[in-house]
């Protein structure tokens, strides 16, 4: 029997705090309609003040767990995408496991906003080659706090939030087909200046506001609209699949007009091109776990149903996974 992985439950949680374009514009010199026509963004959730990315995964990863019916020994491996540690160093995976009284390994992996497909890779490799029977993949960030809220143009983009999956076996295909891209040569377009090894924190760096989010917008857009239809034509052929298979493409929200791009250059009917960018902003490494659960929840995806997961971001980093769904629609009401 070949050992496949599966995802056996969904959870995520969003901070309870919400802050809209009109919270924005009494901040700094923006518009929501400059934000709304430029993002498709309207608001976003923001970590309260005793929160940080660890909690924020551990209630997203509970909740997966509780879905999965699963005892917490059973959880083989913790594998935690993020792009807004706790801290440098311990890992959020550590700080994590231990607010969910786990005892199994647990680490960070750290590709920002394909984070999640890359953690996907690493755990659904763990099953396959029988290292771990359950791993738990996170995707979490509470990037409001990494974000200048005197640059606007990029402190309107960010959310915070989280997203998990449990993976289990099984003797058919859960997570099918991944392909992951890096180009390192693109590092500086998306990259938070100080606070690393390359340049600690200083007075004057803190002055200079070098440890928010630097973005060069304009090149990560045409980076992501070249290189994600691509991405996902690869995914669906080394799988062995057509478009017009999918019930869902998932792509990473970072901004609708992104999104739309690329499902126009996939020639995707639009209805089939998850969406919620406009309530949740940017949550990096969460957003693909979030769709995943609110599609769940919201009893859209049925078992035998083939999703796209699509994801990109610093690094430069991008990857695609297909996946056969194998979860039954809960009952309403959630499961
Ligand atoms: N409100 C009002 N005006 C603004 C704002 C704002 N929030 N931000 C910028 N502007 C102004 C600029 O100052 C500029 O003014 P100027 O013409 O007088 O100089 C004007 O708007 C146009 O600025 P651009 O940067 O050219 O605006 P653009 O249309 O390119 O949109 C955006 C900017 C939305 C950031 C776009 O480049 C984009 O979507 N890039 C991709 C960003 C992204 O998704 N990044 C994350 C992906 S990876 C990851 O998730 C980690």
């Amino acid at each position: 029997m070949t050992r496949h992985a599966t995802i056996i439950g969904t959870g995520s949680y969003l901070p309870e705090t919400t802050m809209t374009n009109a919270d924005l514009e009494r901040m700094i010199e923006t518009s929501d309609q400059w934000i709304t026509s430029r993002t498709g963004i309207h608001e976003r959730h923001v970590v309260a003040e005793n929160e940080t990315t660890s909690d924020l995964a551990a209630r997203a990863a509970a909740m997966a767990i509780a879905r999965a019916g699963v005892g917490l020994d059973a959880i083989d491996l913790l594998l935690l995408g993020t792009t807004s540690p706790d801290y440098i160093m311990p890992s959020t995976a550590c700080m994590t496991q231990a607010k969910l009284g786990l005892s199994c390994p647990a680490v960070d992996l750290m590709a920002a906003c394909s984070s999640f497909v890359y953690a996907l890779q690493a755990g659904a490799a763990a099953i396959e080659s029988g290292r771990a029977d359950t791993v738990l993949v996170i995707g979490a960030e509470a990037l409001t706090r990494l974000v200048d809220f005197t640059d606007r143009s990029t402190c309107v983009l960010f959310g915070d939030g989280a997203g998990a999956v449990v993976l289990g076996v099984s003797d058919e295909p859960g997570v099918e087909a991944i392909v992951l891209g890096a180009d390192g040569s693109g590092a500086e377009q998306l990259i938070i200046p100080s606070g690393g090894a390359a340049a600690p924190m200083t007075v004057d760096g803190a002055a200079a506001r070098q440890q928010f989010v630097k973005m060069n917008g304009g090149e990560v857009f045409k980076f992501a609209v070249r290189v994600i239809p691509r991405v996902t034509t690869e995914v669906l052929a080394q799988s062995g699949h057509t478009l017009d298979e999918l019930a869902w493409l998932i792509p990473h929200q970072a901004n609708k007009r992104i999104i739309d791009t690329i499902g126009e250059r996939l020639a995707i009917d639009p209805e089939r091109v998850y969406l919620n960018v406009g309530r949740t902003g940017n949550t990096s490494a969460a957003s693909i776990p979030l769709a995943l659960d609110d599609l769940y929840t919201g009893g859209r995806l049925r078992p035998g149903d083939l999703i796209a997961l699509v994801g990109f971001g610093a690094g430069l980093t991008w990857g695609a996974a297909t996946v056969r769904w194998t979860m039954p629609v809960p009952d309403k009401g959630g499961s």
